[in-house]
């Protein structure tokens, strides 16, 4: 979603504003602008379309302050009059976010004079700020009153007229983060965007940031407030390419290393992965991929620990009827931690039980907000398609599940532990498989179905939505045995059927689903574990998922199919880490 960069130094500030959208791209965009003082005035340019676009109007002038935003849009077209900087009055603000009551206020200020040319939220928000601020001495008083007549949610970079060496920031269920650096200091929505300058950042929430050239100041109630420096732990590398043509391929390739430093790192550290073993019900509760990784989390929870386990989309959650208990336990997976709905849904669920956030972004809103957390330690993920969070994020069910095990069932825990030492070389494997004849195969259709049953469904789904989303070929995922209630109408001569075979106890009932499709003409692909038989007339193409135990075979079957996705994606010619209408993260609802 849309992208907010700030800059206030020594250096000329629209390169360095540029190159921090350009950082930003992955969240996705479809317009994007900039405003900055020259010879204390404010200049605005602003263009639909790519980055590109708005680089070629751009103008040399000297400047060392200013502001930048990729705008995904929400109100209104992606057209120039939209994209943000909007300027009212005084104002130039950029903004991410949704104000849900900007009619009323559109209203109000409607009366008051104010004329508005685009159909944003954002200009309204820009017309309140002009109405409340007429001068230098009661900005930060002036600010601190959005609190309280804003909804929604919104992060803003702010320029008035009359004060030309700082910037203001402020948030409210959005993402934006401060960081100082030799150069001089910056606002942005994520750390990618400042990662070149410095690895050091604080973290705004409830307070208004002041960024001055040498100095950021905080401020609270109107008071000057301290705040901690927190430091980006990870490598540098994982913000950018690294060689790869991608950086959903190097986000693949960085799992099995990723995968063994997690491993490592939790199982010396065993205390904090909470137990879950006390909660008479638990609610996984997320949306997207994260939806997808607690459907496979609460099949094995519910198999392995005998937990009623329920998995909700937090856009559904957040609104129906809920029956939490205070003894229950309700999980929220997200990898951004800045999800909307995922993120409403923990402060419903706050109000009764216990909350437990599974999210790779530190110091993010979920992080921050439920009771306890478990970090995935992923790294940045750039690319929007998720894949090694996916992973992980799978991979912290099977470890809270295995630390229960340590307990209740020994040799079954050492069972896991063994197989964990073998994943990060399984998962290279699967890797390095040549996946080029399946993907010409199915680069050609327009329309791929994926079954599977139980957690292989699950998978399927994931597998599914992968496909789709990079590569703009319709999938359908169905849980095998709906297939005869409706769907095999769609199965034609040499439509791909891909299947996923990994739970033993149901892959026989599949396997007739298969041959169901393979009657009625299907090209069929399988995705199986090694040690279960399979005649060969049941596949067109086969892929082997080695044969770990259940704990540890969760994490290896998606692989194939992450990959499947990205070469198909890559055969098709699409720009795979930025996908069209999509958003790395979901912060609206
Ligand atoms: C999957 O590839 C998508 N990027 C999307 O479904 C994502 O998983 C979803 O938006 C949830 O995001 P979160 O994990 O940051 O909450």
């Amino acid at each position: 979603m849309c992208g907010i960069i700030g800059y206030n130094g020594k250096e000329n500030a629209i390169p360095i504003l540029i190159e921090g959208l350009k950082s930003l791209e992955y969240r996705g965009y479809d317009s994007s602008g900039i405003a900055y003082f020259t010879n204390n005035k404010i200049k605005i340019f602003k263009e639909q379309g790519r980055i590109e676009e708005l680089e070629k109007i751009l103008v040399s002038d000297d400047t060392n302050i200013g502001i930048g935003h990729t705008r995904w849009a929400t109100h209104g077209r992606p057209n120039n009059i939209n994209a943000h900087p909007h300027k009212v009055g005084n104002v130039t603000l950029v903004h991410n976010g949704i104000i849900e009551n900007y009619h009323e206020l559109k209203e109000e200020l409607l009366k008051k004079g104010y004329t508005f040319k685009s159909e944003t939220d954002t200009e309204v928000a820009a017309a309140l700020v002009d109405d409340l601020i007429k001068t230098k001495e009661n900005i930060i008083s002036g600010l601190a009153k959005l609190k309280n007549i804003l909804k929604g949610s919104y992060a803003f970079a702010i320029l008035f007229d009359f004060d030309p060496d700082n910037i203001y920031a402020l948030r409210y269920g959005s993402p934006l983060i401060v960081a100082e650096s030799s150069i001089g200091n910056f606002i942005a929505s994520d750390i990618p965007a400042i990662l070149k300058y410095t690895k050091n950042y604080y973290l705004i929430d409830d307070s208004i940031a002041v960024i001055t050239k040498d100095k950021i100041k905080f401020y609270l109630n109107n008071q000057e407030i301290h705040k901690e420096k927190l430091t980006f732990n990870h490598d540098i590398m994982s913000a950018t390419k690294g060689g790869y043509s991608h950086f959903m391929l190097k986000e693949i390739n960085e799992e099995p290393e990723l995968v063994d430093k997690y491993l490592k790192y939790y199982l010396n550290n065993l205390e904090l992965i909470p137990s879950i073993s006390k909660y008479k019900k638990i609610y996984i509760v997320a949306c997207g991929s994260a939806y997808h990784a607690s459907l496979i989390g609460s099949y094995l929870i519910e198999k392995y620990l005998n937990i009623e386990t329920k998995v909700e989309l937090a856009s559904e959650f957040r609104y129906k009827k809920n029956f939490l208990k205070k003894d229950d336990l309700v999980i929220l997976v997200s990898q951004s931690g800045e999800t909307a709905d995922t993120i409403a849904s923990l402060r419903l669920a706050k109000e009764t039980t216990k909350t437990l956030g599974i999210v790779n972004v530190v110091g993010s809103t979920i992080a921050r907000e439920s009771q306890e957390v478990i970090y995935i330690n992923a790294g940045c993920e750039i690319a929007v398609a998720t894949t090694k969070a996916f992973t992980l994020q799978v991979l912290t069910f099977s470890m809270l599940i295995y630390k229960e095990l340590l307990k209740i069932d020994p040799e079954l825990s050492k069972e896991v532990l063994n197989d964990y030492n073998k994943l990060s070389q399984e998962i290279r494997k699967l890797i390095n498989i040549d996946y080029k004849d399946i993907v010409n195969k199915i680069s050609k259709h327009k329309d791929v179905f994926f079954i599977g049953r139980l957690i292989d469904y699950y998978l399927a789904l994931e597998g599914s939505l992968k496909l789709k989303e990079i590569s703009y070929i319709h999938s359908e995922t169905y849980a095998a045995g709906e297939l005869k209630h409706g769907t095999i109408s769609l199965i034609e001569e040499n439509t791909p059927v891909i299947s996923v075979l990994t739970d033993k106890s149901i892959y026989e009932k599949t396997i007739s689903n298969i041959k169901e499709t393979k009657a009625r003409g299907a090209y069929s692909l399988v995705i199986k574990r090694e040690c279960l038989n399979i005649a060969s007339d049941v596949y067109d193409d086969l892929i082997e998922i080695p044969d770990l135990s259940d704990l540890t075979t969760c994490v290896l079957s998606v692989i194939p199919m992450q990959l499947l996705a990205y070469y198909v994606a890559l055969n098709l010619g699409y720009d795979i880490d930025k996908p069209r209408n999509l958003a790395k993260s979901v912060t609206v609802e």
